[in-house]
């Protein structure tokens, strides 16, 4: 049975924290996939509910919040609205872009809780989590950040580090600090409500390792077989936190909903909102019904990190509540790379999405045909200015553009824009219609199995059969001795340029609503496609319109340097800090006599890496001190330059040399040294204080 036979759809892309632009990589994740997955049923006339919204819940807002010194509402209703423009675009069709801060939301969220609650699914526990004595308030992991006790790096978070990727607990972090306060947080108990996962595992083996072995793609079905495999565990459901949903429950007085469980019901009101705009009935996108062929197809795409959330934890939620249909695929992506680096929003290195728009106004469907063809579909997959120039000047100029065009130019030029009957069709015409007729079937497999590149490879085949058809055919030279072969070729050409019309539509929808107006003719469905004759006699075309142009050098120059100036405004800003030491007093300050000196000469200690051994004109004497500077500085560099040194440090024994006394080094959280010295030349022999 194909994914075409069922009744009625409900189409999820995931719901994008309202915390922050979007960049290429949200829309190779879960958009451009859902999206042209959703063009395609619609040309197929199924009926579809296309949803997403921002979420607008979790620590993401508040945290972001804090950051710009604006309010957690303030920030919603900054990045809601720039990420709606964005998608609307770049042509994401959904057929409602909703806000889980809505009532509406909130309502039914706290309905799903209470049902659950009602027939008794919770487990509640009582645990001790850490607490900010100042802030009085408990501490979402985000917000605690300590020592990594798996590679002892700074600043790893309450849930994860970075550094090392390991997944934590906030009481796994050594020295853990509240980044409200910065003060040390102490552990207080408190009742949370848990979604009991390990009782629902057997039901899950059995609906997703047996049940979708065959459906799922590879990369989402290992995952899932990996998590089961480790067994699940009991997952809190409620968050001690000040934004969000209200638990709604008389004893949890200032608690709110874990954002995991409101955020994918965001799915669910948003078509709920959709259904009460277009006088529709949302249980049919939802229930099961009495007869399971009546049930909606519920198809999530996402990115690879929410796979748990929705291979899961979700659909054991669904399955608890007993009313809903479940999920019939999960298409996830892996992630999209930025010119050899992980994408990353903290770090700016990114494409955003709003300043693509500005910088290549016009050009949306250049960057949806260049994700298409890279989208880490299975792997993941890395974008780069210079291929996004390549395949947009090699491929959608040289080959699809420079088709359609010259097939316009030449009819406008030949037969004033008409499209007519010639001499009959050759053999060439014949194998080449032949081919076009068997392209429809080939892309619809692809789209059908969620294998998007592939799909748009295809169609781009269909522009290279009718680029080659016009360069081996030659019409520009046939028609010095033979007009009625060139109403056939142009006739056979400008059918190609219809059906691309018809199939570019999931793919590049802002380009077929153009190739349509240059044909003059109405936008096809689907089941047009493969049709060898949908121009008649005599039709007469539209004016030509250029439908791509190049990516010159010097865009690409343009963007390559803005990568770079935000890596090095990066490396400048995140410069780690090292936390302050305890006080001392004046007393103990004072004790400490540094002087001006003049380095008079230096030389390596041998078999040393990293120390030199320098000669030290300090005012007071001559003196050698051993310096752990050999990595920075050469010694021939150094002689003459005036430094700080500490006088009156006890001597020490450093590889069989005698020290006698500290250079003063700034040193950067990479090790980076350098010379605290005095601005211009100044005595010998002054005191630093
Ligand atoms: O990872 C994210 O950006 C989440 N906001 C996705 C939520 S998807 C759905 F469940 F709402
Ligand atoms: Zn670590």
């Amino acid at each position: 049975m194909s994914i075409l036979d069922k009744k009625r759809y409900t189409i999820t892309s995931a719901l994008p924290y309202a915390n922050g632009p979007l960049h290429i990589g949200h829309l190779a994740g879960a958009y451009i996939p859902g999206d042209i997955f959703v063009r395609y049923l619609r040309l197929n006339q199924k009926d579809v509910v296309y949803v997403c919204g921002s979420d607008e819940h979790g620590a993401a807002i508040t945290i972001r919040a804090k950051k710009e010194g604006i309010t957690p509402q303030q920030i919603i209703d900054k990045y809601n609205k720039q990420i709606k423009e964005s998608f609307e675009e770049f042509g994401i069709s959904f057929d409602i872009y909703h806000r889980t801060s809505e009532p509406i939301h909130h309502q039914l969220s706290q309905d799903f809780f209470l049902n659950l609650y009602n027939k008794g699914e919770f487990v509640e526990k009582f645990s001790e989590q850490y607490y900010d004595e100042e802030y009085h308030q408990f501490l979402a992991d985000r917000y605690i950040t300590g020592t990594c006790p798996n590679c002892k790096s700074e600043g790893a978070y309450g849930d994860q580090c970075e550094k090392c990727g390991t997944s934590l607990s906030p009481t796994d972090l050594i020295n853990p600090i509240s980044t409200l306060s910065g003060k040390t947080p102490v552990l207080k108990e408190t009742k949370h409500w848990y979604l009991p996962l390990d009782k629902y595992q057997p039901w899950l083996e059995k609906w997703l390792i047996e049940g979708k072995k065959n459906i799922l793609k590879s990369n989402v079905f290992g995952q899932c077989q990996s998590w089961l495999k480790s067994g699940l565990q009991p997952r809190s459901m409620t968050r001690d936190l000040d934004w969000g949903v209200d638990v709604p429950l008389e004893e949890a007085q200032g608690k709110k909903l874990y954002v995991w469980l409101d955020a994918p019901i965001g799915y669910i009101s948003a078509t709920k909102q959709w259904a009460i705009d277009h006088g529709k009935n949302w249980e049919d996108y939802w229930k099961t019904h009495e007869n399971p062929a009546d049930d909606a197809t519920l198809i999530h795409f996402i990115g690879k990190d929410n796979i748990v959330f929705h291979c899961i934890i979700f659909p054991a939620i669904l399955h608890a509540h007993g009313d809903y249909i479940l999920p019939e695929n999960i298409p996830a992506n892996e992630f999209l790379n930025l010119e050899g680096d992980k994408l990353s929003t903290s770090r700016n290195h990114a494409v955003w999405l709003h300043e693509y728009l500005q910088e290549f106004p016009g050009k949306q469907d250049e960057l949806r045909y260049v994700l298409t063809s890279i989208l880490p579909e299975t792997s993941d997959a890395e974008f780069t200015w210079k291929d996004f120039q390549a395949r947009i000047n090699n491929e959608l100029v040289a080959i699809f553009g420079n088709f359609v065009n010259r097939v316009m130019v030449l009819s406008h030029k030949y037969f004033d824009g008409k499209v007519l009957n010639g001499s009959p069709l050759t053999a060439v015409d014949q194998s080449v219609l032949d081919e076009l007729k068997s392209y429809p079937a080939t892309i619809k497999s692809s789209l059908e199995q969620f294998r998007f590149r592939e799909a748009l490879a295809e169609f781009m085949n269909v522009a290279r059969l009718g680029n080659k058809y016009l360069a081996d055919e030659e019409p520009w030279k046939v028609i010095k001795t033979d007009e009625e072969r060139v109403k056939t070729i142009l006739n056979v050409a400008s059918q190609i340029v219809a059906n691309l019309a018809i199939l570019a539509q999931p793919f590049l929808p802002k380009t077929a609503t153009k190739l349509f107006e240059m044909l003059n003719f109405p936008q096809g469905n689907w089941s047009d496609a493969g049709n060898e004759g949908l121009i008649e006699n005599g039709h007469q075309l539209g004016e030509v319109q250029l439908l791509f142009d190049k990516i010159t050098d010097e865009q690409v120059e343009f963007q390559l340097n803005k990568l770079a100036e935000a890596k090095l405004k990066n490396l400048a800003d995140n410069a780690k800090v090292a936390p302050a030491k305890e006080n001392i007093s004046f007393d103990d300050f004072v004790k400490m006599d540094i002087r001006v000196g003049t380095i008079l000469a230096a030389e390596k200690v041998a078999k040393t890496k990293k120390l030199l051994k320098l000669t030290i004109d300090t005012g007071i004497d001559n003196r050698t001190v051993v310096s752990g500077i050999a990595e920075f500085f050469s010694p021939e560099e150094i002689v003459g330059r005036q430094v700080s040194i500490l006088v009156n440090l006890e001597p020490r024994e450093i590889k069989g040399i005698t020290s006698q006394g500290m250079i003063l080094m700034a040193e950067d959280a990479d090790g980076r040294l350098d010379f605290v010295r005095p601005d211009t030349a100044i005595k010998v022999g002054s005191t630093v204080r």
